[in-house]
């Protein structure tokens, strides 16, 4: 017995990436039982037939997404893709139900720039004022009271935790911004794709969405936000890397001419830049500034909900370079909105999430 109450949570999208490692993420959790797990193409198929990683663990069967399973739960996570949450949340909210979407439909607060991007209507555009965007080492306070949370993207997740404290400090050019990020193959879901056949990723490596990618405005955004509102410039590059789970961020930024002529930064600059990390995130449980001249790696982070960082200065160079890593299925995803979860719901916010990540 402990001093927090037990919850019911469902899943929608319960057969795919993020939907299954939910359920594995919260089988561990002390204080919520999944009740309800849909798929409309495994309904009446007991889970552990399609993932038998799951074996005596659980004793669940798909159901379809109208099934009355999902208005009983206290919470419903939506692992689907863009534009379902958004034509079930209305309903589900007048229920009294939490709603927590990993998919991109509450990110955007301009509905103008979410129809350009998502190439749909948005079905209810009251909402996206109200909904919190899940970052909580930004929107703790917003998320605690929050019945809407739009879960952010796996890069966007990456990328802006590692600019948050250059620009939080006003210490970087808002308009030199680049993220060049990487991808494990797991981040487009596990819907059958031609390019993404064992053949057409594994010993090869390319980029994709160059010339404009859907998480170029949610990153934008959220960048603004913590360069006190005023507009950023970036120029962000995803690739897609031969391996199942992972994302790494290499970001650079221009210091600013008045902050990288101070006397202090010429002679302490990255000393200076280290303490401002360790500093930043020094409260935050998954978020983990690693020692001066290090170089995170995915394989640090797999399974886990820790984002590590690193933050470096080429010498004798204006260039600020970060280094960011998460897994894109739990901090980047299923990790992170258990995260808010926990928030919402008064419970600790490390709770069922502090297992080490899996090595090798
Ligand atoms: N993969 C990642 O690393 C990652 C990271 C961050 C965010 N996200 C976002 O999270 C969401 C889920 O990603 P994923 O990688 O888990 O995708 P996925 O592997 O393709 O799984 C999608 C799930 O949604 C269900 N679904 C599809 N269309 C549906 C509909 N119209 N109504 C109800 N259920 C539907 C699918 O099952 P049925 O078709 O059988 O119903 C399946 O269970 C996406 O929006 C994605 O952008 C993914």
């Amino acid at each position: 017995m402990n001093e927090y109450r037990e919850i019911k949570a469902g899943i929608v999208g319960g057969s795919g990436y993020t939907g299954v490692e939910l359920l594995r993420l919260l089988l561990q959790h002390p204080q919520v039982t999944v009740t309800a797990l849909t798929s409309r193409s495994e309904a009446g198929r007991p889970v552990v037939e399609l993932f038998p990683s799951l074996r005596q663990q659980l004793d669940l069967t798909y159901v379809s997404p109208n099934d009355t399973a999902l208005t009983d739960c206290d919470v419903i996570f939506f692992a689907t893709p863009n534009g379902v949450a958004m034509n079930m949340a209305p309903a589900l909210l007048e229920k009294g139900i939490k709603i927590i979407d990993l998919a991109a439909d509450f990110r955007l607060k301009d509905v103008r720039q979410w129809e350009r991007w998502y190439k749909q209507p948005h079905a209810c555009p009251e909402l996206l004022n109200e909904a919190v965007y899940g970052l909580p080492e930004v929107n703790r306070k917003a998320i605690s009271q929050a019945r809407l949370v739009a879960n952010p993207g796996c890069y966007p997740t990456a990328v802006q935790l590692g600019f948050l404290p250059l620009l939080k400090h006003g210490l970087v050019a808002p308009d030199s911004l680049i993220a060049d990020a990487k991808s494990g193959a797991s981040g487009a879901g596990r819907t059958l794709r031609e390019d993404l056949l064992f053949s057409e990723v594994h010993g090869n490596f390319r980029a994709y969405g160059a010339g404009g990618h859907r998480h170029h405005p949610e990153i934008s955004q959220g960048l603004a936000i913590v360069n006190d509102g005023k507009p950023v410039s970036l120029t962000f590059v995803p690739h897609l890397v031969p391996m199942v789970r992972g994302i790494h961020a290499t970001l650079y930024a221009r210091l600013k001419e008045e902050i990288n002529h101070r006397e202090n930064f010429k002679i302490s600059g990255d000393f200076i830049l280290q303490s401002i990390y360790e500093d930043m995130y020094k409260s935050e449980c998954f978020v983990d500034v690693l020692p001066q001249g290090s170089h995170p790696e995915t394989g640090s982070v797999l399974g886990s909900n820790f984002c590590r960082l690193s933050v470096l200065r080429p010498e004798s160079s204006d260039q600020v370079i970060v280094l960011s890593v998460i897994d894109n299925l739990v901090k980047g995803a299923a990790g992170q909105a258990i995260q808010n979860m926990n928030i919402m719901s008064g419970f600790p916010e490390e709770m069922g999430l502090m297992g080490p990540p899996m090595y090798p």
